[in-house]
């Protein structure tokens, strides 16, 4: 790997407490870090001396290859494998895919491994349920799951595809309905983290390039080398944010996610990028399919959903990226926005802390500050002077959901109130704090 790996302290730990025999299902966006979580995984576990198994299921395209792959994986490894790797290809050879995985199955359990892990495991579920004698992907989860069953150790199952992982392992009734002992996301990094990933990526840039940028990547580690390695020298750090959006890495991206959607989903998900957040807004743009194409984008995990009261609630992107990507594209005939205004809304500090606040439905306690839901959330911009020192401050007024009887909530609308990127000078924070302003630092992974 070409950079240094990142915190995730807390969920390396969380995995290594689970005692085994489970089924552990680790899901999260495109580019959240799950691949380079369960690999310095993997690296732990070298390092204990514990047998382990890892499969990139994406480079499965033959049902031989998922033993041929577990194979190489436990030859990078084990120096006293009991045959060299291409007599133990030949000894666990399969044709079927029901062979390829009791045959997986097996050298697991002739290795005697304690972890196994398959990455991307819906897509393998999805390429192998094409084959016979698999008649459907529930087959070849029902299958899966009865021969993970039958050899105790500790699996791990990843997915990107929330769809998959809801269709296969979710949904009541499902294979693995009631399978997975324990089930999390990966969630973006801090900003801080990202600032550290943002300059050993390129050590060249400037303090305030490293904000932008980690600014823009909204705690996602793909999202941050991909801006962080586009930004030319001399270039201005948004002007190459907004380039790789719309045509590097990203904006390719974005490009096949918003192809892969069905037409109302588009239709939907670029109304609630350009404001159209409520369910009342969105009913009076006539989309076909309304709620159906809400529900599909919401199974996908791009959409979140808040419900304020029965008449109110509202839909948020999760990804403030592809959010800000929807809003540049635009909808034919009603435009779309400039970058600024995207910068605005999503990209920029304000624009993280705007959808925080928003996508809140109970009461939340930061920094012992109570915040509660609101009804709508305008967050302005501006400079105040304190301590000597001169900053950007964010300052949000909002307006509550209903009036707050619980005196423990803060009512930010009648409070100044300031939050901040970066831990501010203590004098600063002693300043502002005795002009009323109530102080809060805050993380992206508070975002999530
Ligand atoms: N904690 C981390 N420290 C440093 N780099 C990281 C970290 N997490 C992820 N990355 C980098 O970010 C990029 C995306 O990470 P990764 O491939 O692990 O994500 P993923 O969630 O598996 O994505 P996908 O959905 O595409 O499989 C990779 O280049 C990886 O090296
Ligand atoms: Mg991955």
């Amino acid at each position: 790997m070409d950079t240094v790996f990142i915190d995730r302290d807390e969920e390396l730990n969380r995995l290594a407490s689970v005692k085994p025999p489970a089924i552990v299902l680790v899901k999260g966006p495109r580019g959240i870090g799950k691949t380079a979580l369960l690999k310095e995984f993997c690296r732990r576990l070298s390092q204990e001396g514990k047998k382990h198994v890892y499969v990139d299921c994406l480079k499965v395209l033959r049902p031989r290859q998922l033993v041929e792959e577990a194979i190489d994986w436990v030859a990078s490894w084990e120096l006293r494998l009991p045959e060299r790797p291409e007599v133990l290809r030949r000894a666990y050879r399969a044709r079927r895919p029901d062979e390829a995985l009791e045959t997986f199955f097996r050298f697991c359990y002739d290795i005697g491994v304690d972890v196994a892990i398959l990455d991307e495991f819906t897509t393998l579920i999805r390429r192998f349920s094409r084959r016979r004698p698999y008649a459907s992907a529930d087959e070849v989860a029902s299958h899966m799951r009865s021969l993970m069953e039958s050899f105790p150790c500790l699996w791990i199952l990843c997915s990107t595809s929330m769809e998959d992982v809801y269709q296969l392992c979710e949904s009541a009734r499902k294979p693995f309905a009631r399978a997975i002992d324990i089930a999390f996301e990966v969630l973006p990094l801090a900003f801080r983290d990202i600032e550290k990933l943002v300059r050993s990526v390129n050590p060249r840039l400037d303090d305030e390039s490293v904000k932008i940028v980690s600014l823009a990547s909204c705690g996602n580690p793909f999202y941050a080398k991909a801006f962080a390695y586009s930004c030319l020298p001399g270039e201005e750090p948004k002007a190459s944010v907004k380039r790789t959006l719309e045509a590097g890495a990203i904006g390719q991206y974005f490009e096949a996610l918003f192809a892969s959607l069905s037409p109302p989903e588009a239709d939907v998900a670029s109304h609630i990028a350009m404001g159209y957040r409520r369910y009342r807004d969105l009913e009076l743009e006539d989309i076909l399919d309304l709620p159906q194409a809400l529900r599909g984008l919401m199974r996908k995990g791009l959409v979140g959903k808040t419900v304020l009261s029965r008449k109110h609630i509202i839909y948020w992107l999760k990804d403030n990226a592809f959010a800000s990507w929807l809003a540049m594209r635009g909808i034919p005939g009603k435009g779309s926005w400039p970058f600024e205004k995207v910068w605005e809304q999503y990209l920029g500090f304000q624009g993280h802390f705007a959808r925080f606040l928003r996508s809140l439905s109970k009461p939340k306690e930061i920094q012992g500050v109570r915040l509660g839901p609101y009804k709508d959330v305008r967050v302005k911009r501006e400079a105040v002077h304190a301590a000597g020192e001169s900053r950007d401050l964010f300052y949000c007024s909002y307006e509550p959901k209903k009036p707050q009887r619980d005196p423990n909530l803060e009512r930010l609308s009648e409070r100044k109130f300031v939050v901040f990127y970066h831990q501010p000078t203590k004098d600063l924070r002693t300043a502002l704090e005795k002009e009323g302003y109530r102080v809060l630092v805050l993380e992206a992974r508070r975002f999530s």
